[in-house]
């Protein structure tokens, strides 16, 4: 019998044993070698300083990574550890040196190319495609690749305005968060993010899903109303991001964006969802799947733990050739570690309502009940689902919160900020959290917590 690969495959070379035993033997010794570098205390500061000075702004945390990590932990430059729940915002889906990926990425790399264009695609850009389109639902028929989730939206943007023309206005949410292009930088509410930006007028804002208004549907859908009263005819598009990231993990249920997403396709419009932060942290691959929004979609973003970017789109917004293009798909690399997280999403049970991730989500939901009721007034506020969390802490002051994320770093706790007014603290944990990290980060939260409590004198 023949042990040959049938000539007929564009499988992942990672299934071949001797192609794997190569891999795994490269990242064994690059993880030895990583383990054995390192820089002593002043010159890891002077290479922070450094970073700063070349890119004309420091980094928020004194942070370089070693190439060392195990699970969510990851070991700095400096040979100290920390337990990483913002994954660079969002981007490692199983944490840090996940060995299956390693190995994947230096199959990947080991290829032809380190980058694939649209003109010659390569076996990943067929597997991470159809990956893709396999958990889209049936109305979204096409997809295509990029690297960034900004392009990916700007992607969708195109293919929205060419097919509304001359309707030119979309409307978004109010505290969106869009990408940081000239035209996502409007579409993005929040002022600093374009300041000095010429602005085209084009954006137009709805509330938000408030919960303690008495009337958050029909406060949204009034505005949405307004600006179809205002604009007869000139609106293009609602974009939706069905969990507000950059806004502070802002969660809203069904029945709100089923009820604008009818309005919206009454009027003729086109229904964009942003699942860039939220895709493959919500329990399904992408968020609207989770809240059963599927007959409403036409176009889909996604990006971040894809490791590249996309946008999937029906057959009706298949746009005109000669609107979409561009040199890069992807890495060669980002798009095999993509295409093979999806799989393990897939495989190993991470997925659906009673799948990993939603389980995590409610691990992580009563560690935050159990924390605010030990640390009353620390946590004013706690918002989340499957994989992306936030809290306010204390009165969510920008102030308070920046002592706390500091304060949690100097506990060993890696986390972000996220919104304002009040301003939040985000948690993007690797969807395979163990219940060894959740109790080490929940007790490091609360040092972090009560720290920055006696320092204000707030009791906690
Ligand atoms: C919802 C959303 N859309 C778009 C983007 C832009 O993605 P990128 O930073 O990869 O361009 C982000 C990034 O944080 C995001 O959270």
């Amino acid at each position: 019998m023949s042990h040959r690969r049938t000539p007929n495959s564009l499988e992942s070379l990672a299934a071949v044993p001797a192609v794997r035993e190569a891999a795994a033997a490269l990242a064994e010794a690059v993880a030895r070698a990583a383990s054995e570098r390192g820089l002593a205390e002043r010159d890891y500061q002077r290479a922070v300083a450094a970073i700063g000075r070349l890119r004309g702004r420091p980094l928020l945390l004194p942070a370089i990574a070693s190439g060392v990590g195990r699970g969510a932990r990851v070991r700095l430059a400096d040979g100290t550890w920390k337990l990483d729940w913002i994954g660079g915002i969002g981007v490692y889906a199983f944490g840090h040196a996940d060995r299956d990926l390693v190995e994947t990425a230096a199959i990947a790399a080991a290829g032809d190319a380190v980058f694939q264009g649209h003109l010659l695609p390569g076996p990943e850009y067929l597997r991470v495609s159809r990956a893709l389109l396999r958990h889209a639902g049936r109305r979204l028929r096409h997809v295509w690749l990029s690297i960034s989730g900004a392009m990916a939206n700007e992607n969708a943007l195109k293919m929205v305005l060419q097919k509304r023309h001359p309707a030119d206005r979309v409307v978004a949410f109010e505290g969106n968060f869009a990408g940081r292009t000239t035209t996502l930088a409007e579409l993005t509410d929040k002022a600093a993010y374009r300041e000095g930006l010429p602005l085209r007028g084009n954006v137009l804002l709805v509330p938000f899903y408030d919960a303690a208004h008495p009337d958050p549907i029909g406060r949204s859908l009034a505005a949405l109303d307004a600006h179809l009263q205002r604009h007869p005819g000139r609106i293009a598009a609602m974009c939706f991001e069905l969990v507000q990231g950059e806004g502070g993990i802002r969660t809203a249920p069904r029945e709100f964006f089923s009820a604008l997403m009818q309005r919206c396709r009454a009027a003729g419009m086109t229904i964009w969802i942003d699942e860039v932060q939220t895709f493959a942290r919500t329990g399904e691959l992408f968020a609207f799947r989770t809240l059963g929004l599927d007959e409403w979609v036409d176009v889909v973003t996604a990006g971040k733990v894809l490791q590249g970017s996309a946008v999937l789109f029906t057959r009706a917004m298949n746009p005109r050739p000669g609107l979409v293009a561009g040199t890069y798909a992807g890495a060669t690399v980002g798009m095999a570690v993509g295409a093979r997280i999806l799989e393990r999403l897939e495989q190993d049970g991470y997925l659906g309502p009673e799948g990993r991730i939603a389980l995590l989500g409610r691990r992580v939901e009563r560690r935050f009940d159990a924390l605010a009721r030990r640390c009353e007034g620390a946590i004013s506020r706690y918002e989340g689902i499957g994989a992306m969390h936030a809290f306010v802490a204390f009165d969510g002051g920008a102030d308070v919160t920046h002592a706390v994320l500091r304060a949690a770093w100097d506990e060993g706790l890696f986390v972000f900020t996220a919104g304002a007014n009040p301003a939040r603290i985000r948690l993007l944990l690797p969807v395979n959290t163990t219940d060894e990290e959740l109790e080490a980060g929940f007790a490091m939260l609360e040092k972090a917590l009560r720290r920055v409590g006696d320092e204000r004198g707030i009791p906690c």
